[in-house]
């Protein structure tokens, strides 16, 4: 367990949700460099297959596989785990997607938008999760690190209802951690902004603005992100389960958001 390929997934199996850009796209080539077959998914399917041969041409050898369509759709979380099944079982799912329609005074909030929020960011999750759980997870064992984010370790008084989705959904974790143990271990990653195309609001004010108020003097990359989750996926990290990493250049470390 401590010899140096502790970190190496080859001859793994993992499903990425939300893997055409951004965060996800990094841990789809994280998880491939160090040798798992990757599925990815996303509701456009051109820009989803134009990542899926990126990151094909990025690692030789490697087997990457696009699956369309919108995580909130139980069937199309049937279609993607069965085609991470077909890689030869399912070892690693990394809940990605989540959405943040809705921003702003929370008495001003629309419902229907909340409740959406919740059911993409949390409820699709849990649904992921069992999918996963019932094709095989159940008798191989396996680990589960959900995309979480800072907003939901404090309160930003701006993006309220993710906010609260993203806090839930690190409950969740904790919850799955306790029931699915010791074959299956489930984390999160919680990350401060990271530069890609969901935070071009938060990074009105400028990237180098923004990054001025982190004790790294700079916003996150996507690969910041995907080296924490390959780590909390690999075997070097087998006794960690329900744990909730923060990734954000020492911006909680501050005490303020
Ligand atoms: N960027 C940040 O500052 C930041 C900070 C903290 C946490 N996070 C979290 O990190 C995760 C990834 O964010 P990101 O910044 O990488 O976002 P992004 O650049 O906008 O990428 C989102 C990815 O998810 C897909 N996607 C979005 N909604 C989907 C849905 N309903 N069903 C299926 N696929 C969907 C997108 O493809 P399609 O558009 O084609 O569906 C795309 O591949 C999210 O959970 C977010 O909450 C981000």
């Amino acid at each position: 367990m401590t010899d140096t390929a502790s970190t190496d997934l080859t001859g793994r199996s993992a499903l990425v949700t939300g893997g055409s850009r951004g965060i996800g796209y990094a841990i789809a080539l994280e998880l491939a460099r160090r040798g798992a077959a990757v599925v990815i998914t996303g509701r456009k399917p051109e820009p989803l297959d134009e990542a899926a041969a990126a990151l094909r041409d990025a690692v030789p050898g490697s087997v990457v596989t696009a699956v369309a369509g919108n995580t909130g759709d139980p069937e199309h979380r049937t279609d993607a785990v069965a085609a991470a099944v077909a890689n030869g079982g399912i070892d690693i799912l990394v809940n990605n997607t989540g959405i943040n329609p809705t921003a702003g005074p929370l008495m001003d909030a629309d419902l229907g938008a909340v409740r959406k929020t919740f059911d993409t960011n949390v409820v699709a999750a849990l649904g992921y999760v069992q999918e996963a759980y019932r094709a095989g997870m159940k008798d191989t064992g396996g680990a589960v690190v959900n995309i979480a984010s800072i907003a939901g370790l404090r309160p930003t008084g701006l993006i309220a209802a993710y906010g609260a989705s993203k806090a839930a959904l690190i409950h969740l974790t904790e919850e799955l951690a306790w029931q699915l143990g010791p074959s299956i271990r489930v984390n999160a990653v919680a990350p401060g902004v990271v530069k890609t195309k969901f935070a071009d609001v938060l990074l009105a004010a400028g990237e180098d603005v923004v990054g001025q108020t982190y004790p790294m003097n700079r916003v996150g990359t996507p690969e910041d992100i995907a080296a924490t989750v390959a780590f909390l996926v690999s075997d070097a990290a087998s006794w960690i389960t329900g744990e909730t990493i923060r990734v954000d250049g020492g911006k909680l470390a501050t005490g303020g958001m």
